[in-house]
């Protein structure tokens, strides 16, 4: 059963690999939205998304109740939010993988995202 699983993995991971030689696809950031619900310290729940790396990303569903930004991956870049949704209004400290941005201990309305290279390689 595992070796059959990992066979299938194996194979699905080799063709993405032949399909894509050159051109990766598009930079996503993996991002973890927690709210806090009240006032209840375990009352949490994650949504995670997908941030394309370079626009403004903005997601009213989302990002509209936010207590702490978690950066999963990739660890090549940084990730700052913003209050309004054209990624103006410093909204709180930039998130990097390990070290996720507190913005409150409630939640708070996140207008956007902006994730960038850490270096510009
Ligand atoms: C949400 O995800 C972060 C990062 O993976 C984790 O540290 C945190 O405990 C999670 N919170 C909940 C409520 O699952």
């Amino acid at each position: 059963m595992r070796a059959a699983s990992f066979a299938v993995l194996a194979t699905t991971a080799a063709t993405l690999a032949s399909a894509t030689p050159t051109c990766a696809a598009p930079p996503t950031a993996t991002v973890v939205v927690e709210t806090a619900h009240g006032g209840a310290f375990n009352d949490r729940t994650n949504v995670t998304i997908s941030v394309p790396v370079g626009p403004v990303y903005a997601n009213g569903e989302a990002l509209a109740a936010v207590s702490t930004l978690y950066l999963l991956g990739p660890d090549t870049v940084t990730c700052s939010p913003f209050k309004a949704q054209d990624g103006t209004v410093n909204g709180g400290l930039p998130f990097t993988v390990g070290h996720p941005s507190l913005l409150s201990t409630n939640s708070v309305v996140v207008g956007s995202l902006i994730c960038t290279p850490l270096t510009l390689a």
